[in-house]
């Protein structure tokens, strides 16, 4: 069988692979699986079958990440980390992050037991999206030791923190610096969906990210007066969804007038949310990227200004905490020149592109040299049920993973290196 036809087989079969993982959900009919639900015990289990047929000891660590590690061929050899994150937004799509931790299980399968200078782990991390605790990255932050209290006490829609999810789960959260990387890893690949229009518009089936975007999420809270809808005279109301919305409509506009800037209210709630009361609070999460840190932190002091100007005219309150404040990362030159050198041996153009959205890849990157390929992703749809990818472009991915498995472990470049304290 030629290269070519036996990487669209196991192409067919990682696709395959994601459609069943995104069989286990909290919703029916649609996929969610949020930090250490109980589908995502399902998930594990799934994977961990598949990670121990290609020769891989998986566990579970203490921030409900799943590790699958492949050894080297000798001991004390360096670890190249390969992964992405299990967790999805509500009514998801079945790629975006799954693929990756698949991607990299199929790399194990491709190498039929044949170990390389270096040990390969396969990381499908906990928490990625913030779905859960409006907070992203809890998986990856217990790899580089940033889980902290703070992140610990957050607490879900239902009051559970952090904590009490992991000790639901049957963990044990004072084993999380046990999940810290040791010295031997050394550095962390990605493969994720691109998520976006800019590899299809361009023809280019990989792309190889040199920078992501950096982040801020707020939850901004509108104290206004509840009273009756019927009885209370316009002038007299302190409606809080009436300033959220006139907020909202001038975080659309700022955000409009700065081509990159991008900034979304993703969420609210109204409270007490009868049909008939004027709502006394409102609680809105926003969330704000540009590539540039000084043009995001500007935008964000703009947003939370006219919050304020807003709740003030119209005699309301106003609450705002920041949730998650995340500087752009570069990925590591010599990684990226090394994933652009494998998708040209697959024939493509390593097309080079800044990531709107988050990735693991950027916390990874606090300690280990990280770098991401993307897959192009059909009509840019994602966080979709409508999320795809072609089987070609798969495929594409996988010899491109094989190609930088064999300069990696020919080049020496992982054998030098040494984790970051
Ligand atoms: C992850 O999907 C993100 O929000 O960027
Ligand atoms: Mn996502
Ligand atoms: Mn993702």
């Amino acid at each position: 069988m030629s290269i070519a036809e036996n990487s669209k087989l196991r192409a067919e079969r990682a696709v395959a692979h994601c459609q069943e993982l995104a069989t286990f959900s909290e919703d029916h009919g649609s996929t969610r699986r949020t930090f250490l639900s109980t589908p995502m015990r399902g998930c594990h289990h799934k994977i961990t079958q598949w990670l121990s047929a290609a020769g891989a000891n998986a566990y579970v660590d203490a921030a409900g990440n799943l590790r699958g590690v492949y050894p080297a061929a000798h001991a004390q050899a360096p670890c190249l980390l390969i992964g992405s994150h299990l967790d999805t937004v509500p009514n998801a799509g079945a790629y975006d992050g799954v693929l990756g931790v698949v991607l990299a299980l199929t790399l194990l399968e491709c190498l039929e037991k044949k170990k390389l200078p270096f040990a390969i782990e396969v990381v499908g991390f906990s928490e990625e999206e913030g779905g859960r605790f409006g907070v992203p990255f809890i998986g990856s932050r217990a790899l580089v030791g940033t889980v902290d209290e703070e992140l610990l006490a957050l607490e879900d829609a239902h009051r559970i923190s952090v904590r009490t999810a992991i000790e639901n789960f049957g963990l044990d959260p004072a084993e999380i610096p046990r999940a810290a990387l040791t010295n031997d890893a050394v550095a962390f690949l990605e493969f994720h969906i691109e998520q976006g229009p800019v590899l299809e518009a361009t023809n280019n089936p990989l792309g190889v990210v040199e920078a992501i975007a950096g982040q801020t999420r707020m939850e901004f809270v509108f104290l206004g007066s509840a009273n009756h809808a019927g009885t209370t005279p316009m002038h007299l109301r302190k409606d809080a969804l009436a300033a959220a919305a006139e907020w909202i409509t001038a975080v659309e506009r700022t955000a409009n007038s700065d081509p990159g800037l991008v900034a979304t209210v993703c969420r609210m709630t109204a409270s007490p949310g009868a049909a008939n009361v004027i709502a006394g609070e409102v609680r809105a999460n926003l969330d704000v990227r540009h590539k540039s840190d000084d043009v995001r932190s500007h935008a964000v002091s703009a947003f939370v200004e006219s919050a304020k100007e807003i709740a003030a005219r119209r005699g309301l309150s106003l609450r705002q905490s920041t949730l998650f404040d995340q500087n752009a990362v570069a990925m590591d030159t010599s990684l990226v020149y090394q994933v652009e050198e494998a998708i040209r041996r697959t024939g493509c153009h390593p097309h080079r592109m800044v990531s709107g959205a988050g990735h693991d890849a950027m916390i990874l990157a606090q300690r280990v040299p990280a770098a991401m390929i993307f897959l192009r992703t059909p009509s840019g749809i994602s966080h979709d049920p409508r999320e795809t990818v072609e089987i070609d472009d798969v495929a594409k991915a996988i010899e491109c993973g094989q190609h930088l498995l064999d300069q990696l472990a020919s080049s020496n470049h992982l054998q030098k290196r040494k984790c970051r304290a």
